[in-house]
């Protein structure tokens, strides 16, 4: 595990881009699986301006680790963040954005999904393999949309799942824990003071860190890289 810490989400923001630039460079066919959220937007926005014309994007394939049961055009959605923020700047061919439904069954795009995921990246004793799936954290140590209401959902045999925001009741669409597990590398996008808590008692094994989703990320390959800003590194020792 590499943590790494930065002054601000500006300077995460552009860590994470020269980090990402670096690792799909000469790579073909590259699998990652975005976060979404708010954290994503300015890396998003840095990716596109400092890369937009240094990455060859029709290498790179995107998926999402979990999407909230909306519409493509509704404000609340991921995809609609991504487009927004990355792709409408950048040159990459619609084949190579593989959303999650948002707007269909929750159940039924679950099942669609996680067989897409099957049949589009390699397997790793049956589980779908992304070369890098990069990860958020809400204020209450949920990551992906598993929440800590719901944490047997990380050990769900069904490699994406259905869960339910524990305030909101909006459905969401999420890969499972073996999925991200299973990653040949996983990169946490974390910033603002209101993830300091959770972060320390997640880092450091505080009290019931076990609780909280995030703590269950520990990449079979080893390659887990916390991006944090100072805020959100406020409280480690
Ligand atoms: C989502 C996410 C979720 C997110 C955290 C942090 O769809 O909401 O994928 O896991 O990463 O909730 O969200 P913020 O970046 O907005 O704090």
């Amino acid at each position: 595990m590499e943590l790494k810490i930065y002054k601000d989400k500006n300077e995460v923001a552009q860590q994470f881009s020269d980090y990402f630039a670096e690792l799909v460079k000469g790579k073909s066919n590259f699998h990652v699986a975005l976060s979404g959220g708010s954290t994503p937007k300015i890396v998003f926005d840095v990716l596109a301006s400092d890369y937009g014309d240094k990455i060859d994007w029709r290498e790179i394939h995107f998926y999402w680790g979990d999407e909230r049961c909306v519409a493509p055009t509704d404000d609340d959605s991921n995809y609609k963040m991504t487009l927004e923020h990355l792709f409408s700047k950048i040159e990459i061919p619609e084949t190579n954005i593989h959303r999650i439904l948002g707007e269909n069954d929750p159940i039924s795009e679950a099942m669609r999904y996680a067989n897409l995921l099957e049949i589009n990246l390699d397997r790793v004793e049956g589980t779908p393999q992304f070369d890098l799936v990069i990860l958020g954290m809400g204020d209450d140590g949920h990551t992906a949309s598993i929440f800590p209401h719901e944490i047997e959902l990380w050990n769900a045999k069904d490699h994406c799942v259905v869960a339910t925001h524990p305030d909101s009741g909006q459905k969401r669409v999420s890969i499972n824990g073996e999925v991200i597990n299973k990653a040949k590398e996983v990169a946490f996008l974390v910033t603002g003071s209101g993830k300091a808590e959770k972060v320390t008692a997640i880092l450091e094994k505080g009290e019931s860190y076990e609780t909280y989703p995030a703590s269950l990320v520990n990449p079979n390959s080893g390659k887990l890289i916390w991006f944090l800003d100072e805020d959100a590194a406020s409280g480690l020792n």
